[in-house]
């Protein structure tokens, strides 16, 4: 396998950023440094190492899309023995943990990951990664209300952050809105809509950042692909 792929796979960094690294002189195959490109490695018998620590592929870092289904929490563990979101991923043997929550009657977009570093990026609230919502919500919003949620809205007697909203369709007594948020605030979405008394009836989450649920069927999940994986890292 080439160099920059198998250090990729160890999750050291993207494959460009890896021959990069290559090219500081920073790897080394069996105690000897290689600085070109190209370099093949025997994933079995060669040792290789980035600023002389061992990389291995049992240290890969993986990412995983979600569509999570309603009735399932995102913990670990859940004191009320509820269904977890990690019992839906098969066949992945390294220890995944959901990156920030979704309500147990929550749908949508949930990433898993064994990388702790990008999930703390990914939860700060600095990073101001945009996630979206659809919700169907009670009533027909006004101008007023919708504004009142766009210029932040104050719960738990701390104001949200500007959001952007609008009425996507609008029936007699319900409609469904396209929310988006950068904070990640417990039940955020639900308090922000409750506030101005139209209470939420579902939720679903259809992206984060430049990451979109797409057409991944409710239940199912997938590994991301390494553009997607990419942009995680240009976070
Ligand atoms: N906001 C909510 O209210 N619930 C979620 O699950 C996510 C965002």
């Amino acid at each position: 396998m080439r160099l920059q792929k198998y250090m990729a796979l160890c999750g050291v960094a993207s494959r460009r950023k890896s021959e990069e690294i290559i090219l500081e002189g920073r790897v080394k195959v069996n105690n000897k440094v290689v600085d070109v490109l190209g370099t093949l490695v025997d994933t079995k018998e060669d040792k290789v190492y980035v600023d002389d620590k061992r990389i291995l592929l049992e240290n890969r870092k993986i990412y995983i899309m979600l569509n999570k289904p309603v009735g399932y929490v995102s913990t670990l563990k859940d004191e009320k023995g509820r269904k977890i979101v990690t019992d839906l991923i098969e066949g992945v043997s390294e220890r995944i943990y959901p990156v920030g929550r979704l309500d147990a009657d929550t749908t949508g977009l949930l990433l898993l990951t064994n990388d702790g570093e990008m999930t703390n990026k990914l939860t700060h609230p600095s990073n101001k990664v945009e996630k979206k919502y659809i919700a169907i919500v009670e009533g027909v919003p006004n101008k007023v209300e919708l504004e009142k949620i766009r210029n932040g809205i104050y719960i738990d007697g701390k104001k949200t952050a500007p959001a952007k909203v609008k009425i996507a369709k609008n029936y007699i007594d319900e409609s469904i809105l396209d929310i988006e948020i950068h904070e990640g605030r417990n039940r955020q979405v639900k308090k922000m809509c409750e506030a101005i008394n139209h209470p939420v009836k579902k939720l679903k989450r259809v992206s984060i950042g430049q990451l979109q649920l797409g057409g991944l069927l409710t239940g199912n999940w997938r590994f991301l692909n390494e553009e997607e994986t990419n942009y995680l890292k240009s976070l």
